[in-house]
């Protein structure tokens, strides 16, 4: 008896391991471009392939960055930019780390109270659709300060395809001419009937923009002081002033890109590298992953119901934060440390329950949010020397405030729509202003962008980031915990399907038809609030994974045309 009993104990322990191993090969990993050496993954395929011909020709990570910048500006002007900003987040072959911010100021004539009527009343259509509503570009700034201090190349040399890609043209994409297509009536009503986007522009076509290949090659040859103090410098103020707004020649002559030291923090062994103010992006991320780092995420199971309200509970704690004390770290102080204390965020979770919702209301006053569109882009890169870039930029709204230089070739942003321009009131997107990052003359605004890179023992394991406002940080989080919970590969923890929440509204928003009904049931009955209405698309993630023999796995987004290349 004894000995049958042992057998059959053996045998349910090899059927046990059999199925395991079953599945484990059942759950075989569906994986994105792998390349060798080098990769680049951005919103525009174009933008990807020079990126990686510049390293091909014996540039860097940081010449890269410049090239693919500047090819998202030709193809991609509904966020690529040279009238916006951006954050850059590298870590170096050796394990250095650092950030760049370039960052859009506000005017030195701008004042807290610009966008508010005579009664005090907040006009959204100044900061969001005006001349008003840019503040002062800092992408040629970004890409040229990194580009001088890593790169390999001359500006001239990376320039140049980027040159003929505008002059040549690109090959409009369906996504790509529906957007058009909406632009073209309100780009003439901003810019006046002769404005190059009144034009029908079909998928299929070839798009030529001359006046920015001329913008270019006087960049090329004359440096980035060409944008904040030549002949570009002038056209742009003077046409800013012409249309109502307020940048000056000073404002353009005296903005400077300024590097920060990065957020980084340690996760379950694994080290975040993100961006710091004036973007919350980093320090949301360090505080929900600090938040959700006690919970066995793994076990609780992906999209479980339990896993989302570890993580809602979460984000809705550190975004009530975020709200409240974030803002130009040049302007107000910060409470870092403070913030991201691991006692202090553990206690901050002690009051949430897998029994019920916590209320936004019941996290704290609830007086403060902020303002971001879902229109920004994001680029990775990683060159054939371990080198990495993670890199995210914006002009706030799909082709900012639609103010087009037809002179220069490129759209003014709408970023000072991201200040809180009447603290308590709300904006174009319901969301609610702080304090902390009113209007001051030469402030940045606060941004959710989250341009990140991810080391595992000590070595680089992801670069990682995404459009999508403030959704940019719930998306990138749930990129990495894709990976390292639940050992999913880079295209397919992009493909997953994404869920948000910010604190207020107090709404789990889920992308559209990609969630059980179950599940939502159950969120439901345990108090949470859901958005089933029309759920916009969460993030468009572009990341690389390095794999376990080196080799480089893109995940680009399935929800645009992005795409990775390499080699
Ligand atoms: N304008 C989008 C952001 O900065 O987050």
């Amino acid at each position: 008896m004894k000995k049958l009993n042992t057998s059959l104990l053996f045998l349910a322990a090899w059927l046990l391991l059999f199925s395991c191993a079953e599945k484990a090969q059942q759950r075989e990993i569906q994986r994105g471009l792998i390349a060798e050496k080098a990769m680049v993954v951005s919103a525009r395929e174009e933008a990807s392939k020079i990126g990686i011909e510049i390293i091909q020709k014996g540039g860097n990570a940081f010449d890269a960055m410049m090239a693919t910048e500047m090819a998202l500006a030709v193809t991609y002007p509904f966020a690529g930019n040279l009238g916006g900003g951006g954050f850059m987040v590298y870590r170096m072959a050796d394990g250095t780390v650092g950030s760049i911010d370039y960052r859009e100021k506000a005017p030195l004539a701008a004042h807290k109270d610009m966008f508010l009527d005579e009664n005090g009343e907040f006009v959204p259509q100044l900061s969001q659709q005006s001349a008003l509503a840019s503040g002062v570009p800092g992408t040629i700034a970004g890409i040229f300060e990194a580009q001088e201090k890593f790169g390999k190349l001359t500006p001239a040399e990376i320039l140049q395809p980027v040159i003929q890609l505008a002059q040549k043209g690109f090959v409009v994409t369906e996504n790509q001419a529906q957007r058009f297509q909406r632009l073209r009536q309100v780009a003439t009503e901003v810019n006046g009937p002769e404005t190059f986007f009144n034009r029908e522009i079909n998928a299929g076509d070839t798009l030529k923009i001359p006046v920015l290949a001329a913008t270019l090659e006087r960049i090329a040859k004359n440096g980035r002081d060409e944008f904040y103090k030549g002949e570009t410098a002038k056209i742009l103020a003077k046409h800013m002033q012409e249309k109502g707004g307020i940048i000056t020649e000073e404002d353009l002559a005296s903005y400077q890109a300024a590097w920060r030291d990065p957020i980084v923090f340690p996760y379950r062994g694994y080290k975040v590298i993100s961006m710091a103010p004036p973007s919350s992006g980093g320090m949301t991320l360090a505080q929900i992953m600090k938040m959700i780092e006690p919970f066995e995420l793994s076990k609780l199971g992906h999209h479980s119901p339990e896993y989302i309200q570890v993580l809602v509970e979460a984000e809705r704690r550190a975004y009530a934060d975020r709200n409240f004390y974030l803002g130009d770290p040049d302007f107000i102080e910060i409470p870092v440390d403070q913030l991201l204390d691991e006692a202090y965020l553990k206690s901050r979770m002690e009051s949430f329950s897998m029994e019920k919702a916590t209320l936004s209301s019941d996290i704290s006053e609830g007086k403060i949010v902020f303002s971001e569109s879902m229109e920004t882009t994001h680029y990775s890169i990683v060159d054939a020397d371990g080198n990495a870039v993670s890199v995210t930029t914006t002009l706030n709204g799909g082709y900012g405030s639609k103010l087009y230089i037809d002179e220069l070739g490129f759209f003014m942003n709408n970023e000072m729509d991201d200040f809180s321009a009447k603290p308590g009131i709300p904006n174009m997107f319901g969301l609610i202003g702080a304090e902390a990052n009113s209007i001051a003359p030469g402030k940045r605004m606060l941004s959710s962008m989250t341009p990140t890179i991810v080391e595992k023992d000590g070595k680089l394991w992801m670069v990682v980031g995404t459009p999508g406002g403030s959704t940019i940080i719930t998306s990138v989080l749930q990129t990495i915990l894709n990976v390292i919970e639940f050992d999913m590969g880079m295209q397919e923890a992009v493909n997953a399907p994404r869920f948000h929440h910010q604190w207020l509204p107090d709404l789990i928003n889920f992308e559209p038809d990609s969630f059980d009904t179950t599940l939502i049931q159950t969120l439901k009955s345990r108090g949470y609030l859901i958005n089933e209405g029309n759920s916009p698309v969460i993030g468009k993630v572009d990341a690389i994974l390095v794999l376990p023999d080196g080799k480089l796995e893109g995940g680009a987004d399935r929800r645009g045309d992005d795409k990775a290349v390499g080699f």
